[in-house]
């Protein structure tokens, strides 16, 4: 069979595989605890549900302009207008089918085969692969010091001729890290000196911790003009609890949509018109749904927490948002593949190792569910890798004798 060379240099989503894996294996009635989902497991706000299902009602279900419904654009302004501070017109906006679309729509916008990207490392899986489909090549950049927070000179120094765009993703996937209002300042302010498209990821920005305010790129550009090469990207996914419906967007010049929508336009023909019906709906609601679900991920962060740092050997950091823990696991195996489907195979614990995410020897343990799945998980995987932990464990009635080390 003949591949072409960009698909066959594509590797599949481990976070994908990992569900899958995990999801086969509770189909068959096994007590798998999954810490290795990227989703909240609240319902969709009411608002979204009944925008759609009204709509749908109609049984006129139609095609949308490519770039997303006179409305669902109306609602992407309002959203930027509140959370940013910042007046856009409707030709700034594209919707897509998730925030993941936005991104591979902007790309392929932007890059030509040989341009580089970088984004710091940890970085979410799919930044390289998204690169990669447009013939271009991925750069992750790595703390110089060891943290999960760059420092200006961290993406700097790997700045070549070929360089196109920096990515950005705070909070964090998969490390949970909110980089600092320094760190935001300084990259806006280096991307436009160097005429570098900056691409801010926010699909968590509602999402943080300990008081924290999101920080607002908007606010140290200093071109705000249709020149500027600020791209913003969001979307409805993880804030509202609303993966499945698929709705994201992006934010950027006039121009720059216009070709995206084109690109769109043949893709996928837009966004499905239930979906931005419901999206519309989540956005527009009542917002307390939103404070409900990040008041629960940051307790569920302080359980985490609490668990990992009485886990002698395995180090923690603590995540500024976002539901996802990153911790080094490294004493217990530098190879994480091979840690994470450990864990599958004999506690039934799903977790995604963090080579995936760039950095080998860590496991990115997810706190979307409830406090018992994060307790008892982290239990079932310290008793898997601690020799000091009793030779037996009881899953339900079902007895483990550790054999394997
Ligand atoms: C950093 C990051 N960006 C984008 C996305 C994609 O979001 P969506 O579901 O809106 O496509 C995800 C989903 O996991 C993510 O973690």
């Amino acid at each position: 069979m003949s591949i072409s060379l960009i698909g066959a240099s594509i590797n599949e989503s481990a976070t994908l595989k990992i569900n899958e894996m995990a999801a086969i294996l509770k189909a068959k009635g096994e007590p798998v605890i999954h810490l290795g989902g990227g989703e909240p497991k609240t319902r969709a706000p009411i608002d979204a549900i009944v925008s759609a299902t009204g709509y749908m009602n109609t049984g006129a279900v139609r095609y949308t302009p490519a770039d997303g419904t006179p409305e669902m654009k109306k609602a992407i302004i309002r959203y930027t207008e509140e959370f940013y501070d910042k007046k856009i017109a409707p030709e700034n906006v594209m919707a897509s089918g998730g925030a993941k679309q936005s991104l591979m729509v902007a790309l392929q916008a932007i890059l030509n085969p040989q341009d580089e990207v970088i984004f710091p490392a940890p970085y979410w899986v799919s930044y390289p692969e998204m690169v990669k489909l447009c013939g271009a090549i991925p750069v992750p950049a790595y703390p110089e010091d060891g943290t999960f927070y760059p420092r200006l000179q961290d993406i700097e120094q790997l700045v070549t001729s070929y360089t196109k765009a920096v990515i950005i993703n705070s909070p964090n996937n998969p490390s949970g890290a909110v980089y600092s209002e320094e760190f935001i300042a300084g990259i806006v302010e280096f991307c436009e000196r160097k005429g570098l498209y900056l691409i801010m990821d926010d699909i968590y920005h509602r999402l943080i911790f300990d008081g924290k305010k999101p920080i607002n790129s908007y606010n140290y550009a200093k071109d705000h003009t249709e020149n500027s090469k600020l791209i913003v990207v969001n979307g409805v996914s993880k804030q509202y609890s609303m993966t499945g419906f698929r709705i994201g967007w992006a934010v950027a010049n006039k121009k720059l949509i216009e070709v995206m929508t084109n690109i769109q336009g043949h893709q996928t023909s837009g966004p499905s018109s239930v979906m931005q019906k419901a999206a519309v709906g989540a956005i527009n609601g009542v917002q307390s749904c939103v404070e409900s679900l990040r008041m629960t991920l940051e307790n569920n962060r302080n359980v985490m927490m609490d668990q990992l740092n009485a886990f002698e050997g395995v180090r923690a950091y603590k995540p500024d948002g976002t539901f996802y823990t990153f911790a080094d696991f490294s004493v217990y195996g530098k190879d994480s593949t091979r840690l994470a489907h450990l864990l599958l195979d004999k506690v039934r614990v799903a977790v995604v190792p963090g080579v995936e995410f760039g950095m080998d020897g860590f496991l990115r343990l997810s706190t979307c569910g409830s406090v018992k799945e994060i307790t008892e998980g982290i239990e079932r995987i310290k008793w898997a890798l601690d020799p000091n932990s009793p030779n037996e464990l009881y899953i339900g009635n079902r007895k483990l004798t550790r054999d394997w080390i």
